[in-house]
């Protein structure tokens, strides 16, 4: 019988962090004490100021639709934002919020991908980079950038990846899944090379820039590259920053042409974000930062500590991630060898079921585009990473 889906999306796969959390559901609901690595979202609530904002919001009756770019005030904190933190500069019409960054990204692709259009996305990636390229005609270029290169794109790897047929590079820095982040001078290198190749825009995903840890420090690409402004789209947002994933709210920044083009797509799609999200989002780019600080710290101290207690199970091998809130370790040294079920662990999704009947759930690093790795989050509390990382080690010393 004729399919009712459309044939474009037999490219799309289910989101991987979606099924681990069904996976995570289903073996709780059954009984089993599950500890959750999988998390791709602040375990911190939405920071109270912000909440009485959008209370206030529907007390005052902002409860209607606003102007599909975004209202006015909103868009006028976030060019303040994009001046004050990064040193970028916008007008009114360069900037259009959406119903999360994810929306923005979707919809620029939509936007401005012709058939074929070439996206290359350095991996280990974000996993719907690639998925959201294909379902819009395009075509993901992936680019391997290994733990050796501290999982970057390197300037001659860029060069060497971009044709005639290229459209977009996304950088996104501070990563997920690595937590790796780009320093000034990488983004400078990568700004050269895209500077030689006009037909090629920048889209930067920033939406992880306040983790960052120890010296690192958060660059914009664009600041690194000014002569792309013609050419660039930043993307963030307030879902990681402040803790507001659910409010579902983002933006973008750029030429007037694309910005009008995506806005186009929102007037015919989702119309605009919700007012009341809009409303608090104002008062978490102006009102106090602190909240943001404090939960950085807290990132901070569990990073340094599941760091240390994965790099002390033997055959896991954990890089130190200068920002987000992700581990990506190797389990490399794991593979080969046969759990206690009596299975051969032949991948990263073979460790990964075996941790799972150990009572921790985590990610394959295959979903991220990285075989031999998991994606851990540690978006949870040090209790849960000291249990996790207990329960880890127990499944490792299973294997024979
Ligand atoms: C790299 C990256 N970009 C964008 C997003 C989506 O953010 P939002 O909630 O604003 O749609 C995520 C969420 O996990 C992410 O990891």
């Amino acid at each position: 019988m004729d399919s009712i889906v459309a044939s474009r999306f037999s490219v799309i796969k289910p989101s991987p962090s979606m099924a681990a959390k069904a996976r995570v559901d289903a073996l709780r609901a059954s009984g089993k004490s599950i500890i959750d690595f999988t998390l791709g979202e602040p375990d911190f609530d939405t920071p109270p100021h912000i909440v009485q904002a959008g209370i206030k919001a529907l007390q005052l009756g902002q409860t209607r639709y606003t102007s599909s770019m975004g209202t006015p005030s909103l868009r006028a904190a976030i060019i303040q934002k994009l001046k004050n933190e990064n040193g970028l500069t916008f007008t009114p019409n360069e900037v259009v919020v959406g119903v999360g960054a994810k929306h923005i990204i979707f919809t620029a692709l939509m936007a401005s991908l012709e058939p074929g259009d070439e996206v290359i996305i350095p991996a280990p990636y974000w996993v719907s980079y690639p998925d959201m390229v294909s379902i819009n005609g395009g075509t993901p270029v992936i680019v391997y950038c290994p733990a050796a290169s501290g999982f970057k794109l390197t300037p001659a790897q860029l060069e060497a990846a971009v044709t005639d047929k290229t459209r977009w590079l996304i950088l996104n820095t501070p990563g997920n899944p690595t937590g790796a982040v780009y320093s000034a001078d990488e983004l400078s290198a990568l700004g050269e090379v895209l500077r030689r190749h006009e037909r090629v825009w920048l889209m930067s995903d920033e939406i992880y820039e306040h983790f960052v840890y120890g010296a690192a420090r958060h660059v914009a690409p664009l600041a690194m590259a000014p002569y792309l402004s013609g050419r660039a789209l930043v993307i963030n947002g307030l879902s990681k920053a402040y803790a507001m994933t659910g409010w579902r709210l983002g933006y973008g920044a750029g030429p007037e042409s694309l910005i009008k083009a995506i806005n186009l797509v929102i007037t015919q799609s989702t119309t605009c974000a919700s007012a009341v999200s809009q409303f608090a989002g104002i008062e978490a780019l102006t009102g106090p930062q602190a909240c943001v600080e404090d939960v950085a710290r807290a990132y901070q101290q569990r990073r340094d500590c599941i760091v240390s207690l994965l790099n002390a199970i033997p055959g896991i091998e954990c890089l130190c991630p200068d920002g987000a809130f992700y581990v990506f370790p190797s389990v490399a040294g794991l593979l080969g060898k046969r759990a206690a079920t009596g299975e051969t662990l032949h991948s990263d999704i073979d460790v990964m079921n075996d941790m799972l009947d150990h009572g921790v759930a985590l990610i394959d690093g295959t979903s991220y585009g990285m075989a031999g790795h998991l994606r851990i989050s540690f978006a949870t509390s040090t209790d849960m990473i000291e249990e996790g990382c207990a329960r880890i080690g127990q499944a490792v010393r299973a294997l024979s």
